[in-house]
């Protein structure tokens, strides 16, 4: 879907697929140097308290009530949790246990799919988008695909565990249902058009799953670092290990592990969609020494062609404060910045 072929996705393959953290890190006793990120990244061996703030929006509760407490959490947080939504325990349980499944299989079975090429869409990497140009790499692992429409991807996906494809496929339908459920309450909130996030704003959608395996030294690294999602809407399951901070008024908070909730935050399409009303809060992820944690990240994008700008509904009063583009362009440029994660909403705003 994105073209930007570069001369490094024609390496080794065996050489580069060593590069796993899973692989090499497992006798590891301390942090290699470029993993070490500059003091003022680091997490620091201060343990962030889990936050109490970050909205528990039960999604069973009264329809005008949920779409209030929706609207204000992305408005405050751009970050919330939802619980009572109707995916079933079961699904959520098999799920994290066939992806990491997936990772503690033996090397050779992951390495079929290890690809650094950015046009593969199915793939097993390790660390940012562009490894052979980082000084610093993350302490992640990463498996990633597209699941929609599910027949079109499917068969891409991997073979092993035998019940990979079973399982996660129900895992992307049924939270694909959730987000554009979430995205109704939202239109409803913000006043837009019935219909409005139909299948050019949500036609895509990729499912992320993260590892991240133990690490000697957590104080000094990170998992992922700050950044906010390109997309319309994310979902992630972060099971039992919390390891998620939201970053708020200056501050990191830490996003709090609860059974079976899932973890929500609007992406920057929502924000500019909402003529900057709805926050696409920035983020990362820690790592810690005593195990390994894996997330399983849900994200929901425009179509590759699609345009988008402030919705006309939410402009009514004001002047557009974005400026339109191609879902394209601008994820290129977004991964193109993700060393200046601040200089892409700041590109495509319209300067009074
Ligand atoms: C992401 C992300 C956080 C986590 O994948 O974009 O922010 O806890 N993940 O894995
Ligand atoms: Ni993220």
């Amino acid at each position: 879907m994105f073209n930007h072929q570069s001369s490094t996705s024609r390496s080794c393959r065996s050489r580069t697929m060593a590069n796993l953290v899973s692989t090499w890190s497992k006798t590891a006793q301390t942090l290699p140097e470029n993993y070490i990120f500059p003091a003022d990244q680091r997490p620091g061996s201060f343990e962030i308290p889990l936050c109490q703030n970050i909205p528990v929006i039960d999604l069973s509760a009264s329809h005008s009530k949920t779409v209030q407490e929706i609207l204000h959490a992305c408005q405050e947080f751009g970050f919330f949790q939802v619980i009572n939504h109707g995916v079933s325990k079961d699904i959520i349980d098999d799920t994290m246990e066939v992806v990491k499944e997936f990772f503690n299989m033996p090397d050779e079975e992951k390495e079929i799919y290890y690809s650094i090429d950015p046009i593969k869409r199915c793939k097993v990497y390790t660390s940012g988008y562009d490894y052979a140009n980082e000084d610093i790499h993350f302490w992640r692992d990463n498996l990633r695909h597209p699941c929609h429409p599910l027949d079109e991807w499917v068969h891409l996906w991997p073979e092993k565990p035998t019940n990979y494809r079973d399982v996660v496929g129900k895992y992307s339908l049924e939270v694909r249902k959730l987000s554009l459920r979430m995205l109704e309450l939202i239109r409803e909130g913000l006043g837009l058009e019935p219909g409005y996030f139909g299948e050019e704003l949500t036609g895509d959608q990729l499912l992320s799953i993260n590892h991240y395996p133990r690490c000697p030294n957590p104080s000094l690294t990170l998992g992922l670092p700050k950044h906010a999602d390109a997309d319309i809407m994310t979902v992630l399951f972060q099971g039992s290990v919390n390891g998620l901070q939201v970053f708020k008024d200056g501050q990191w908070l830490g996003v709090e592990p609860l059974p079976h909730a899932f973890v929500v935050n609007i992406g920057h399409q929502l924000q500019i969609i909402s003529n900057g009303k709805l926050r696409s809060a920035e983020h990362r992820a820690v790592t810690n020494s005593r195990e390994a944690r894996t997330t399983i990240v849900s994200f929901i994008s425009p179509c590759p062609d699609t345009i988008v700008e402030p919705a006309k509904s939410v402009i009514d009063t004001g002047v557009p404060r974005f400026r339109p583009f191609k879902f394209k362009d601008f994820f290129k440029f977004y991964e193109e910045k993700k060393r200046d994660p601040e200089a892409v909403l700041e590109f495509y705003k319209i300067k009074p």
